[in-house]
């Protein structure tokens, strides 16, 4: 009986426990960070981000609140991200004076991180930092500085732990390798 990602399974690039035992050093990390900060605020980019924040803020030892955004890019096919993004969901609070930390699943073109970026700063918040999960350096278009980095991955097209392989697999706990020649709309 083999689990229905196995066909879409190239290989296991991050396993659960690898996974885990970075994400308790970057909330370790990012406790000693905020020590000082009143108003830290981890704003969390949907859908992607989910079990990176959930496993993520289960390690920051200092008080946060939590908020939530929805961006898609759209233009382009589905595993490439356009420069056109777009907001789905905003938070909704404001953010001015508060300390921000925005939690995302992984930074490709880094266009999505762009824009989030330079419309959070319109709101006037104290700082705005980036910890992504996973970050894909090779593949980058546009110059963002990430704070907090989990792994740096190569140039393949990977799903698990929040991130989808045309929209399931989110749940998986590890993240894998896509078979190049798979797609979950040939099944
Ligand atoms: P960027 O705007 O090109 O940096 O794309 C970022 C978004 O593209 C991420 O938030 C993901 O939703 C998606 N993405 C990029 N690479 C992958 C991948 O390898 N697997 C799943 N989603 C990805
Ligand atoms: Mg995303």
């Amino acid at each position: 009986m083999t689990a229905p990602y196995e066909r879409y399974l190239q290989e296991t690039l991050i396993s659960e426990d690898a996974l885990q035992a970075r994400i308790r050093e970057l909330g370790e990390q990012i406790t000693r960070d905020y020590a000082d900060s009143h108003n830290l605020l981890l704003i969390c980019i949907l859908k992607g981000g989910v079990l990176f924040l959930a496993d993520l803020m289960r390690h920051i030892d200092v008080p946060h609140a939590i908020d939530f955004m929805a961006i898609s890019s759209y233009g382009d096919g589905v595993r490439e991200s356009s420069g056109h993004v777009r907001i789905d969901m905003d938070l909704n609070q404001d953010v001015a004076g508060k300390d921000l930390l925005i939690v995302e699943d992984i930074i490709d073109s880094g266009n999505t991180m762009q824009y989030i970026l330079s419309l959070l700063r319109t709101r006037k918040p104290a700082s705005v930092r980036i910890c992504t999960l996973l970050n894909k350096p090779d593949r980058r278009k546009v110059d963002i500085t990430l704070d907090y980095v989990g792994f740096d991955i190569p140039d393949k097209f990977v799903f698990g732990y929040g991130l989808d392989l045309d929209e399931i697999f989110r749940n998986l706990p590890f993240i894998g390798v896509c078979r190049p020649d798979m797609d979950t709309s040939q099944s």
